[in-house]
């Protein structure tokens, strides 16, 4: 598995002050450019939520990378793909979370319908930094009474300690111990 994971991580592009000065921006999008190694990365996630000692319902991706990450993981589990949408986005009853991130604000929003209560979610995005954004979806679901059985995230800033924000158990597969 660590060879596998390295694999990954050999793809994983940096970028110096983006959006913003300061901000060191990693892009997951040339794993994606490598078929095979995404495909693995995918495996590799996947196989995560098969190993977990509590069987899974769906998963939930995150606006925006979480969608390419979550909708894939579902398919090969056969479960439910459930989004977490920036606001304005979803038609129907929502409701919303506001939070903090790295750099600037934002609202978050579900479906009052997306899930139901007591179901067992894992909740997937790209990245933890501060830990606002997987703090704000792992809110949501809470409070339509979804258990989150786990969050996981494919790049984990660990030095900004989002982990101690986030309110579930937390899987990264890739950690930056320096930025
Ligand atoms: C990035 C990333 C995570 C979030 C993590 O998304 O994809 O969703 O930031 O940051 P946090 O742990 O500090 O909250 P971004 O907010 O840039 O939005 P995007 O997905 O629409 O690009």
């Amino acid at each position: 598995v660590e060879e596998r994971i390295a694999r990954v991580e050999e793809l994983i592009g940096t970028h110096s002050d983006f959006p913003k000065p300061g901000i060191n921006f990693k892009d997951i999008f040339p794993v994606m450019k490598n078929a095979e190694v995404f495909q693995d990365c995918i495996s590799l996630l996947t196989e995560h939520v098969e190993h977990l000692t509590t069987p899974v319902d769906a998963i939930v991706g995150l606006d925006a990378r979480g969608f390419i990450f979550g909708p894939l993981m579902a398919q090969r589990l056969n479960i439910p793909f459930i989004p977490v949408r920036k606001a304005g986005k979803l038609p129907g009853e929502t409701i919303k979370y506001s939070y903090q991130l790295e750099y600037g604000s934002d609202t978050f929003e579900i479906q009052k319908s997306a899930v139901h209560c007591r179901q067992r979610v894992v909740i997937v995005d790209d990245l933890l930094a501060t830990g606002g954004t997987m703090k704000a979806a792992a809110m949501l679901l809470k409070s339509l009474g979804a258990e989150v059985v786990e969050c996981m995230v494919v790049i984990e800033l660990t030095s900004l300690k989002g982990r101690d924000k986030v309110p579930a158990p937390l899987y990264s597969m890739i950690q930056y111990h320096d930025i």
